[in-house]
């Protein structure tokens, strides 16, 4: 056979007549055509040695997170893991997988393989202090009675978050946020669609890790250079940028530094971001 990925389409609508083979034959050309799938940067093995303990009975989200639902929620973000050289790529997951793990830590400081082995543990936040409730926000209305607490890997919170997330991945964020927590598919979505996103005036976590960020004045003036400690800045910089010595900044960077090891790739410059304002 010799059709390429952009005659699928066309083929699809004739061959669900005709036979299912030739639909899967299609369905995973596509998959291929966009480039390797993450799998063959993350495989089975490498993603428990990563996550040793995230299926331990101490944890809440006990065999939650899959591998298969990761890969599966990748796919819909083919750029993921995907820009640049190899090293780019391997960097990108593993910052990826760093955040992620610090985002829902179940680890200590003398916890069994070290404080960076017990990244998805959680799966929602425990003690929320609030609904996370924005109701000056007029666009992503609050549902009465609904938590925005953290859900999912990178602990999506507030209704603008769930919000647009819901409307880019096909679910009502607003009225089921609870859906982040039930369905790792979804779930690994989230922390996708939050990681590729560009919410301005910042930069997405993916243009960042792979050398497309584009600062401004604004941003040189606040110290705001390219690394991994611009991706902590996006993701939580107003409670923990900007400071020196930060206990959450240096548990996100602890991960990183485990994970590129394992990666066999290096951190790049610009760990920290202890000197630069948040957004
Ligand atoms: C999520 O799961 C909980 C129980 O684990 C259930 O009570 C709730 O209805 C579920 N919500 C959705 C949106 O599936
Ligand atoms: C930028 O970093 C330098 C140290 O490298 C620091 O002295 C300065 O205060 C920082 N500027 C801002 C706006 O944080």
């Amino acid at each position: 056979m010799a059709f390429s990925a952009s005659n699928c389409l066309a083929l699809l609508s004739f061959a669900f007549f005709v036979s299912s083979s030739i639909i899967l034959s299609c369905a995973s050309r596509g998959i291929e055509a966009r480039g390797s799938p993450i799998s063959s940067l993350v495989s089975r093995e490498l993603f428990h040695s990563i996550f040793l303990h995230k299926d331990d009975n101490a944890c809440p989200a006990k065999d939650f997170y899959t591998y298969d639902s990761f890969v599966e929620a990748t796919r819909h973000f083919p750029n993921f893991g995907n820009a640049g050289s190899l090293s780019t790529r391997k960097r990108e997951i593993a910052a990826f997988l760093a955040q992620i793990s610090h985002e829902t830590t179940g680890g200590w400081a003398t916890a069994p393989d070290g404080p960076y082995a017990w990244g998805l543990c959680f799966k929602e936040e425990v003690s929320p202090q609030s609904d996370y409730c924005d109701s000056s926000n007029k666009e992503w209305p609050c549902y009465p009675g609904k938590s925005y607490k953290g859900r999912g890997p990178i602990q999506l919170s507030w209704n603008y978050n769930y919000g647009p997330a819901g409307k880019a991945l096909g679910f009502d964020g607003l009225r089921n946020p609870e859906i982040v927590a039930n369905s790792s598919s979804i779930a690994f979505k989230t922390a996708l669609w939050f990681w590729m996103t560009v919410q301005k005036p910042k930069p997405s976590c993916h243009n960042v890790m792979v050398g497309r960020y584009v600062p401004t004045e604004a941003d040189i003036a606040a110290n705001r250079t390219a690394g991994y400690g611009l991706v902590t800045n996006i993701i939580n910089g107003g409670l923990e940028c900007g400071r020196p010595n930060n206990a959450q900044v240096n548990d996100r960077i602890g991960y990183f530094q485990r994970y590129a090891q394992l990666f066999n790739v290096n951190t790049g410059p610009n760990l920290d971001c202890e000197n630069q304002k948040s957004y």
